[in-house]
């Protein structure tokens, strides 16, 4: 019997042609094992390419719930954007898709697994470390780390040779990876780090000359950190997101543009768009910051630029990000509420916010004759406060 892999399949030409590639190199049969978290449309599609490609087998798992439940969620309550913007849409994807493609791997008692991450990005990191803490003792195999091919042309060709359905109309300048969480989009012109990203590279979002011209109001009610409700009609986490990027990438929200340092040492030029991701991470921020006092926030955005340093470097599945994950729930039934944000012209930001669990006082803030703010007791304090530095200067 032929020894058996299991390939992270995603219907592109590196995978597509990692198939025959494997079966070639290390006479193995071939089973496709596909993760659906946002960016194929069509599943039965997707399934007769792998087994037109080759494959012995395909499995295309519908994991958009466990997506957005496991992974989505507790990174949006950790605020989590890697070097203080993106919000990891590909990060978050890969230790889902390692953790499914190590399951694959001992339900079909595979030998190998394999992956078309290149060897010089953060996702080989992911999905590699991900599936050793899975399943330790399962060879993993990168191809695009092994073959030759020296251009995308060369790949092409041997597709063709070996009869590999290639998606010529698809074929996209850049390199790009999807979910609902956001897209990434990388390298062709957008290498140079100088040069503009041209209109064509933007997939989610519109451009600023193309959106409305009339602002655009949502209210999203929140319970126990969960967004539940918007414009007040109920929604699941999934039809949340997705709603969220539809309304959003018309109004041009969530595009950046940004160098990151990656975990193999290089800094590269990204290019993301990320709708759902910024207006949820603005609201759950916006609703966390009125109902939490002031000690746990300023300590949470230390916790949060840890969270998303783990999740990038593909530390998902550790003690540490789970024991940041449990801080991060602990204070989540108190984020229960609505807040309102306008979206405008490339921007979302929150114009409202209403909570049972609110701490903010109008009586206290207030400029107005209303205030019920006891100023006479600030000149005692202000002693206290000052009292270590009384001086300090004075005697230099
Ligand atoms: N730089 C981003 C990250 O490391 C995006 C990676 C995109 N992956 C891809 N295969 N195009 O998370």
């Amino acid at each position: 019997m032929k020894k058996k892999v299991v390939l992270a399949y995603s219907g592109g030409l590196d995978t597509s042609c990692a198939i025959r590639w494997l079966q070639d190199q290390y006479d193995v049969d071939v089973i496709c094992f596909s993760a659906f978290i946002g960016e194929v449309k069509d599943r039965k599609k997707l399934e007769k390419k792998a087994l037109v490609s080759g494959a012995k087998k395909a499995y295309i798992l519908d994991l958009k719930e466990e997506f957005a439940r496991e992974y989505i969620l507790p990174s949006l309550w950790a605020h989590a954007r890697y070097e203080g913007q993106y919000p990891l849409a590909t990060a978050l994807g890969r230790p889902l898709i390692a953790k499914h493609l190590a399951r694959v791997a001992k339900l079909e008692k595979a030998d190998y697994v394999a992956h078309g991450c290149t060897g010089k990005g953060n996702d080989q990191v992911r999905i590699e470390v991900g599936v050793r803490t899975w399943a330790p003792n399962i060879k993993i195999i990168a191809p695009l780390r092994e073959w030759n091919f020296k251009s995308r042309e060369e790949e092409i060709d041997y597709a063709k040779k070996h009869k590999i359905p290639v998606d010529a109309t698809k074929a996209s300048p850049y390199s790009i990876d999807m979910n609902i969480w956001g897209i990434a989009i990388e390298a062709g012109i957008l290498e140079n780090p100088w040069t503009e990203p041209p209109q064509d590279a933007y997939v989610m979002t519109r451009s600023l000359d193309k959106v409305p011209d009339q602002p655009r109001y949502i209210v999203i009610d929140f319970v126990d950190g969960v967004p539940v409700k918007l414009n007040g009609v109920k929604k699941n986490l999934v039809d949340m997101i997705e709603s969220l990027n539809e309304i959003g990438g018309t109004y041009g929200v969530g595009r950046f543009d940004m160098i990151e340092n990656r975990l193999v040492g290089i800094k590269s030029r990204e290019v993301y768009e990320a709708p759902a991701a910024e207006i949820l991470l603005r609201a759950h921020t916006e609703l966390e910051g009125m109902v939490m006092d002031r000690e746990f926030l300023h300590y949470k955005r230390l916790l949060s630029e840890k969270y998303a340093q783990l999740t990038y470097f593909g530390y998902w599945f550790t003690p540490l990000k789970e024991s940041l994950d449990a801080f991060f729930q602990s204070n989540q039934k108190r984020v229960t509420g609505k807040i309102r944000m306008k979206l405008e012209k490339g921007h979302a930001v929150c114009v409202g916010r209403e909570s049972k669990y609110s701490l903010y006082s109008e009586k206290l803030a207030t400029y107005s004759a209303a205030d019920a703010f006891d100023h006479k007791s600030a000149q005692g304090f202000l002693k206290m406060w000052g009292l270590p530095y009384e001086g300090l200067k004075d005697k230099e």
